[in-house]
């Protein structure tokens, strides 16, 4: 089978498809080959002394893994001196890394969870990157927070690497989803699935049962209806997964149908969920619809929400579409 590598993947959408500037393609790489360098920082393990927490807490309150910090260092490191970015945003940063004086300034916003899934690392199991760019308003001198803060649907690209068994790298132009195989001894990302469609329907479902209590009545119906099974109101058995990373619960659904929930629940007094819209929701929704599923955070698409806050949460419902709709449906209903 002829291999395409990401590079000649990027060069022909631009070249035939006129779907990505020269820019874009660029940016694309260089976020590449930083998930290429995180990917072998991760695979040291307690080799590279990479485990633990570091002695800090992030602006959301969670107290950082080392992997985190040197996650996010390594993606600016990376992206600060190509020319291509006006600036960055994190998770692991209370607010915007603008583009150093030092060096030109582009026109593109990245913004990324640069280790995703980090209750997973120090126990061996797949965590990942996740990253979204969005493009500057034309003239823009000087970046700031407010820049960020477009809708899902102003993204221009999304992806997520996942550092497993194999590490993957999966992204969206606005042309489909492809999904890249690191291929460790050539240092280069192959193409392994093109065009990757979600089933619309599935019999799985993943979310963290251990807040049931806490859940309001549309999401509790809407698990309890496909606990109850073949003989319950929906007709057949469902089967549960929960990685606790969500790249590696949104890839499974990817290949294979599913639907992923961390919704809002009746906790203090009425928390928005877990997962952050800018970095975490927003890719991952760009990502599925591509992919022919769907995104809501119980009410709306996620790629129609207008942002507020560069760290705002949201619930997020997604993967196979019926399902998604089916759930949705239950909260507008109530
Ligand atoms: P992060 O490690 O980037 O902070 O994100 C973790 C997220 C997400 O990956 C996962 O789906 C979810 O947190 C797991 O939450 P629980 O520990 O509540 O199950
Ligand atoms: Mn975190
Ligand atoms: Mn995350
Ligand atoms: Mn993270």
């Amino acid at each position: 089978m002829k291999r395409i590598s990401l590079t000649q993947y990027l060069i022909e959408e631009q070249r035939l498809h006129n779907n990505i500037p020269a820019e874009l393609r660029l940016l694309l790489e260089v976020v590449a080959r930083a998930c290429k360098t995180i990917s072998h920082a991760v695979g040291k393990g307690a080799l590279g002394e990479v485990l633990g927490t570091a002695q800090s807490e992030n602006v959301q309150g969670e107290v950082q893994k080392k992997l985190d910090i040197i996650s996010n260092d390594i993606l600016l490191e990376a992206n600060e001196w190509g020319g291509h970015l006006a600036a960055m945003a994190s998770e692991e940063m209370e607010t915007i890394h603008p583009i150093p004086n030092r060096y030109p300034m582009g026109e593109y916003l990245l913004l990324f969870d640069p280790l995703d899934g980090s209750s997973n690392i120090d126990v061996n199991v797949s965590i990942g990157t996740i990253f979204s760019v969005l493009k500057a308003a034309d003239g823009m001198e000087s970046p700031s927070e407010a820049d960020f803060l477009q809708p899902g649907s102003k993204q221009v690209v999304a992806g997520y690497a996942v550092y497993g068994p194999q590490t993957v790298l999966v992204l969206t132009t606005g042309n489909g989803v492809q999904c890249f195989t690191l291929d460790r001894e050539m240092g280069s990302w192959v193409m392994t699935q093109r065009n990757m469609q979600i089933p619309a329907d599935t019999k799985e479902f993943a979310i963290n049962a251990s807040n049931a209590r806490h859940w309001h009545p549309p999401v509790k119906r809407y698990v309890d209806e496909m606990l109850a099974g073949s003989t319950g109101p929906r007709a057949k058995d469902f089967n549960m997964r929960w990685i606790a990373s969500m790249v590696a619960d949104v890839h499974r659904i990817l290949n294979r149908g599913g639907i992923f929930m961390y919704p809002a629940d009746a906790r203090e007094p009425d928390k928005p969920g877990k997962l952050r819209l800018m970095y975490e929701a927003n890719p991952m929704a760009f990502i599925v619809e591509q992919a022919g599923g769907a995104a809501t955070d119980g009410q709306q698409r996620i790629l129609d929400i207008q942002p507020e806050k560069l760290h705002q949460r949201v619930p997020v419902f997604l993967g196979s579409k019926n399902e998604v709709e089916l759930v949705t449906s239950y909260h507008k209903a109530k």
